[in-house]
């Protein structure tokens, strides 16, 4: 069989998410180990993992215990279904855990079996149905935010506020609407444009992550919580990221006084040692299914929903967690973090040094720099790489800091320097 012209011929078949292959063909890197905050590449170097992976290898890499979690449940029995009627001890525990720890009284727990497009998907589909459920079919249109980033599943993709993800999709889910990601007065206004009666939901990052690590302005959490509250709109809080605490509280609904209706997680809720997400309902949203008597059914559900070896392996990383203090490590760190970053905000390179929220930051490139030469942020992250720390760009603006939860503070200084060396150089 003749070879297209121009076909890769680099021996790789995998295909990498957000990647163009006909440059990366045969040059990713590939990472063989890792321990704590550092990671080890198959050529024998070592950098500081200043992402955490995707922002959720929060107990750091390379702990035993979560491999002996797994393989312990795995020879009891690996997976098995919880559609209808079937449940597992493993997958029972951990909902009655996060139910225990999240800030939302008498909370159910959905569990779904991969990232937090997986959870979101559901929330989307849960707010609806919830509407249908209390006899107002009518409240179906979603509302997010412009830099809002909620996965790569249909529902995810169509509530993204970051348009380069969106605009080749579109449209996928019908009825959603987006507001700026700071201005509660606007939610307001759509909210009262669309009408109450149509309206089933506001998905919010509390602290908005891949579009660029925005913390909230003072006092947006709260307006908007209270205009949901006011129109009855359910206050969807997306903590795939900040959940189980990485903003240096288990939650940022916690820590922001959210209460929210609904809440996504996935993530740090097994620090990715393996895939696993949960929906956490409150009772509000839950009544109308569980109440005695009730004939609804959430018709949605995963062949993964509840898989034992990775709920096994959440507990397990929940007790560590719990045991090594992490969640206070991370309020301790977080002014370190800031503080640590702060000096390069001065450089000619940088417009702004977004910190403040547990360990979550991001060092904004300044658009001057970018329009120069729309390259930079790529040779910037390269320039980070050389020197030993792994960062990425957010939205084409932002460097990415979001380390694991173990960082110490000498390492939080090995990224900051690397971060000075990397914009020195390619000054
Ligand atoms: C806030 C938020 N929601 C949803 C997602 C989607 O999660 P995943 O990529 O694990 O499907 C992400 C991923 O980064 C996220 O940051």
């Amino acid at each position: 069989m003749g070879q297209a012209s121009g076909q890769a011929t680099s021996g790789t078949a995998m295909w990498n998410p957000f990647a163009n292959m006909a440059s990366l063909a045969g040059n990713a890197i590939s990472i063989v180990g890792g321990k704590g905050s550092v990671v080890l590449d198959a050529d024998g170097r070592e950098y500081v993992d200043a992402l955490a992976s995707l922002w959720y290898c929060n107990v750091g890499y390379g702990r035993a215990e979560l491999a002996d979690a797994a393989a312990a449940q795995m020879r009891k029995i690996a997976g098995f279904q919880v559609f209808e009627y079937f449940s597992n001890p493993p997958a029972e525990a951990l909902c009655r855990r996060i139910a225990e720890l999240v800030p939302v009284p008498g909370a159910k727990v959905f569990l779904t079996p991969g990232g937090g497009s997986d959870a979101v998907d559901t929330a989307g589909k849960l707010a609806r149905a919830y509407w249908r459920a209390v006899g107002e079919p009518g409240r179906q249109v979603i509302i997010s935010r412009t830099h809002a980033y909620h996965g790569m599943n249909a529902y995810g993709t169509s509530l993204g506020g970051i348009p380069l993800l969106t605009e080749a999709f579109a449209p996928l889910v019908g009825q959603v609407e987006q507001v700026p990601w700071d201005d509660p007065g606007a939610l307001e206004k759509t909210i009262e444009a669309i009408g109450d009666s149509r309206v089933a939901a506001f998905f919010c990052e509390p602290v908005i992550g891949a579009g660029g690590v925005y913390p909230p302005p003072a006092g947006y959490l709260s307006a908007v919580r209270e205009i949901c509250r006011g129109h009855d709109v359910l206050f969807v809080a997306d903590e795939v990221i900040t959940g189980f605490g990485r903003v240096g509280e288990w939650f940022a609904s916690g820590r922001f006084g959210l209460e929210p209706d609904l809440i996504t997680t996935a993530k740090g809720l097994s620090s990715g040692y393996l895939p696993i997400g949960a929906v956490i309902a409150s009772q509000r949203v839950a009544e109308p299914f569980w109440r005695a008597g009730s004939s609804e059914v959430f018709r949605h559900g995963y062949t993964y929903s509840g898989h034992p070896a990775a709920a096994a392996v959440a507990l397990a990383n929940l007790d560590l967690i719990e045991r090594e203090q992490l969640v206070q490590r991370v309020a301790g760190l977080e002014p370190v973090l800031a503080a640590a970053l702060s000096p390069l905000s001065g450089h000619q390179l940088v417009s702004e040094v977004r910190s403040g929220t547990g360990l979550l930051a991001a060092v904004e490139i300044a658009e001057g720099a970018r329009a120069a030469d729309p390259a930079i942020g790529q040779r910037l992250v390269l320039a980070i790489r050389e020197r030993g720390v792994i960062t990425r760009l957010l939205r084409g603006v932002a460097l990415q800091v979001s380390p694991p939860f173990v960082i110490t503070e000498q390492e939080i200084s090995r990224i900051v320097e690397a971060f000075a060396g990397g914009l020195d150089a390619v000054s």
